[in-house]
């Protein structure tokens, strides 16, 4: 059967790349109707559009004829997939607001038909923090945003925010549009995900986006715990392999929620970070954090802080200070296992150098968690770029080679979305 795509077009200067797109949506066998911005018109014209995709285009909520024929409740149906290409941050943020002030907004307030986003926009834009708001907001509510590519842009910068090719997009329209006998996900999609117009089942689940509607909280990095207003007690965990998998989570479409100790990596898109210092503030973010689905507590908590914390900064007096009196901390995931709102899935991390799946057995019973993700520390993987791990379940042991931390994490994510599936 034929599929339909409605094709929004915001305005930056990626949007001559939807003119490339229209034309592989065309050669794929499917229609594609376009909606135009006022902004995007400012890129490419109607024309450019209406030619490539032989189909009247929309610019306009005012529309007599339009609304005569069709009207835009309906254009906003008729279709099996909504792209918005390239969303913009500001219609990324009118979509997250429910902002209905043009055609192109109005249709995605009304429809009930799954929408992909496909930002573009300047790096800053993309890494501000309302734009991640608004992008962890689409997530939650069931709209697919595609992870922009890095690299050199129109504006002269260079990181994430450039607008992926267009073959890149057509592979993403073309998975979300597979197997026509599954029904829809996402809170956007017809409750039994049917398309309105010929009772036919539209969408598979998402497999590009497995954890979407799930709530992921990740912990990650050291904690310092001050002795005084200067120093602190510390370790050398370095943060990155917890921040790739709160990156991979969020590319499987969960909300994530990373609550990072003192660590400089770049927050990854689309997750909602809260930073702190202490195990006592982690401890307390973890808790304001919940309920969540899932629980994967990364970061290498300090056992101990100390008893007292000075004030002031002290002063070498030519013999060594007090000794430092310890209290341990709170064990976090042990917390979160006796806790009322305990997640349905709940990992912990164990860095091990002898004995490891053991040691592993014995942590996944005292701290009542669901698995342990044991990484064999004895080498360079504390602050290193791989990470060798064994993953203990109740049901057994899988050992893992050698790999880097982002595709440990994908591995991690891709066996949580099993589990949950
Ligand atoms: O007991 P150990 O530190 O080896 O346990 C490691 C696991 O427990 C990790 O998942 C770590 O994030 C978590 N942990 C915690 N709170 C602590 C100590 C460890 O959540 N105080």
């Amino acid at each position: 059967m034929t599929k339909h795509i409605l094709l929004i077009i915001g305005g930056g200067i990626a949007a001559y790349k939807a003119a490339e797109l229209i034309r592989l949506i065309r050669k794929s066998g499917m229609t594609v109707r376009c909606v135009l911005t006022e902004s995007g018109a400012q890129f490419v014209t109607p024309m450019t559009l209406a030619a490539l995709s032989e189909n009247e285009v929309h610019t306009t909520l005012w529309s007599l004829k339009d609304e005569a024929e069709m009207g835009h409740i309906q254009l906003s149906r008729e279709a099996d997939l909504v792209v918005v290409c390239p969303a913009t941050a500001n219609l990324l943020a009118k979509m997250a607001g429910g902002v209905a002030d043009d055609l192109a907004t109005t249709l995605l307030l009304a429809t009930d038909t799954p929408v992909m986003a496909v930002p573009a926009m300047n790096v800053r834009m993309w890494q501000h923090a309302a734009t991640q708001r608004n992008i962890e907001q689409l997530r939650s509510d069931g709209i697919t945003v595609i992870q922009p590519d890095e690299g050199a842009m129109a504006c002269g910068e260079y990181g994430p925010g450039r607008l992926p090719e267009p073959e890149t997009i057509m592979a993403e329209i073309s998975a979300m549009l597979v197997s026509p006998s599954l029904t829809a996900i996402g809170t956007q999609s017809t409750e039994l995900g049917h398309n309105p117009l010929d009772g036919q089942p539209a969408f598979a689940p998402d497999r590009h986006r497995p954890l979407r509607g799930k709530h992921v909280l990740i912990t990650a990095g050291p904690t310092h715990e001050p002795i005084d207003p200067v120093r602190y007690i510390a370790n050398r965990s370095s943060g990155r392999q917890g921040f790739a998998i709160a990156a991979a989570a969020a590319e499987a479409g969960a909300q994530v929620t990373l609550v990072a100790g003192p660590v400089h990596l770049t927050t990854p898109a689309g997750v909602m970070r809260v930073d702190v210092e202490t195990a006592l503030e982690m401890e307390q973010a973890v808790q304001d954090a919940l309920p969540a689905d899932v629980a994967i507590m990364v970061a290498a908590v300090a056992d101990w802080r100390a008893d007292s914390r000075s004030g002031q900064k002290i002063k070498k007096k030519g013999a060594a200070p007090a000794p430092l009196k310890l209290t341990e901390n709170p064990d976090i995931l042990a917390g979160l296992a006796q806790h009322e709102k305990r997640p349905g899935l709940l990992i912990g991390f164990a860095a091990e150098t002898e004995n490891i799946v053991s040691h592993a057995e014995a942590k996944l019973a005292k701290k009542g968690c669901d698995w342990i993700v044991a990484n064999d520390v004895s080498g360079d993987v504390m602050g290193g770029a791989d990470n060798s791990v064994h993953i203990i379940t109740r049901s057994g042991a899988e050992i893992w080679e050698r790999l880097p931390k982002p595709e440990v994490a994908r591995r991690l994510i891709a066996k949580i979305s099993e589990e949950l599936a």
